[in-house]
């Protein structure tokens, strides 16, 4: 094995009520005049009432000077959002972040951190490490289970006139504190409790079948999936039930914390045109091309795959290496069906036609397709969004 580093928020605080320790960690970071990122989804369920009761009490003993709220955050933001952002930010002279989202919100204030210290404009911090200074303090509150935006370093926005989704990498984006608190998820809506679930699931099978996968890794992926199989049908039968919701928290953050590092791979890199062009949300875009991707990669890892079969509690029996595969792409199907998620391309109008260059998109997602196992030739995955249509 070669050399491997591992990264995550810089401290975690979990389990039932995290939220309630926010006062402490924004005196910790010594935060003076936070900018609260959030969206109107989010500020309308009632769930930040409480974080707010916090920072007004903070403010009102003299330890912030004061606060400041955004909530224009669409769900897959735009790029002009950060910009948007920044100026509010700027406006209000604030010196650190909170978010309190989904991976939609979280992303926008990870960037907004790092743009906040960055000398170029916004264009040039795409790619992967473009900024070298230590962006404003941080501290992600996820309210979905999730994107595990709380510990990656990958900010992912949409670039409307590209059609695509774009990313910034960069280390400087990891949060300085993750509060993965499952009540902030409670008030979460049924398909996006079903959509944002499927996308951590996504994120604990692709990193485990990662060219990158580690040891440590590996055995987040694989506790992520246990925890999510189990607690994503409960999750989206009884939204309250609060031990799915913080199984599903865990295991979204484990997944984070496992692709963050390992990667993810081609049902990503597949959904990323799909959702930037489509504006579909990302969760859903993987759902559609999991199982394909899985029966593509098969072939290249059938070890892995029995531990997956494993994981996801298929494969009580000894079987052929074949049938492992297929078991476990059933099993995916299921879970999709289970939480209402179509499979076909077809229901969600999305021409046939369209399919060539949905293909010359995913293929030139080289900093993804490099993660998965099984090559893939823009052939290739053509045939496999044919076989997802
Ligand atoms: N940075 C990363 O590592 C990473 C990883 C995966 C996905 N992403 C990105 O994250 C975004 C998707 O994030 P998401 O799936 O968390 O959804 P989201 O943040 O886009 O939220 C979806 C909808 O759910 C609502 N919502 C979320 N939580 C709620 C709550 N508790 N109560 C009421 N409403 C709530 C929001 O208002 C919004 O309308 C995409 O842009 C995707 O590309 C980022
Ligand atoms: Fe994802």
């Amino acid at each position: 094995m070669s050399i491997a580093s591992f990264k995550s928020a810089n401290r975690l605080l979990t389990g039932q009520q995290a939220s309630t320790r926010l006062a402490e960690e924004v005196m910790r970071l010594g935060m003076h005049s936070p900018m609260l990122v959030t969206d109107p989804g989010v500020l309308g369920s009632g769930t930040l009432e409480p974080i707010k009761a916090q920072l007004d009490d903070l403010k009102s003993r003299g330890h912030l000077t004061d606060y400041r709220i955004f909530s224009d955050v669409s769900a897959e933001p735009e790029v002009h959002i950060v910009e948007d952002c920044m100026s509010s930010y700027r406006e209000g002279g604030c010196d650190s972040l909170i978010a309190v989202g989904g991976g939609s919100a979280m992303d926008i204030a990870k960037c907004v951190a790092v743009y906040a210290t960055h000398d170029g404009d916004l264009e040039s911090l795409f790619g992967e490490n473009k900024a070298r200074v230590r962006g404003a303090p941080l501290i992600a509150m996820p309210t979905t289970s999730g994107t595990g935006s709380e510990v990656t370093n990958i900010g992912i926005l949409s670039d409307t006139e590209a059609r695509m989704k774009k990313g910034i990498v960069n280390d400087y984006l990891l949060p300085d504190v993750a509060i993965v608190a499952p009540e902030l998820t409670v008030s979460c809506p049924r398909h996006v409790t079903a959509a944002s679930g499927v996308d951590a699931l996504v994120h604990a099978i692709e990193a485990y079948l990662s060219n990158f996968a580690t040891p440590i890794t590996d055995a987040l992926a694989i506790k992520a999936m246990r925890l999510i199989i189990k607690a994503l049908p409960k999750a989206y039968a009884n939204p309250a039930d609060l031990k799915a919701r913080e199984d599903m928290a865990t295991g979204s953050l484990l997944a984070g914390m496992a692709f963050g590092n390992a990667g993810v791979g081609a049902v990503h890199a597949l959904a990323y045109p799909l959702g930037g062009r489509y504006h579909l949300p990302h969760g859903v875009t993987n759902a559609l091309l999991l199982p394909h991707v899985m029966r593509w990669n098969a072939l290249a890892c059938v070890e892995r795959f029995r531990d997956i079969a494993e994981a996801l509690d298929t494969s009580h029996r000894k079987l052929k290496d074949e049938a492992t595969a297929e078991l476990v792409v059933e099993r995916l199907h299921k879970l999709c069906r289970d939480v209402d998620i179509p499979s076909g391309l077809r229901h969600f109008d999305i021409p046939e036609e369209d399919i060539p260059s949905l293909a010359a998109d995913a293929f030139k997602v080289e900093r993804l397709l490099r993660n998965n196992p099984r090559q893939l030739s823009q052939a290739d995955i053509e045939s496999i969004y044919r076989a997802a249509y």
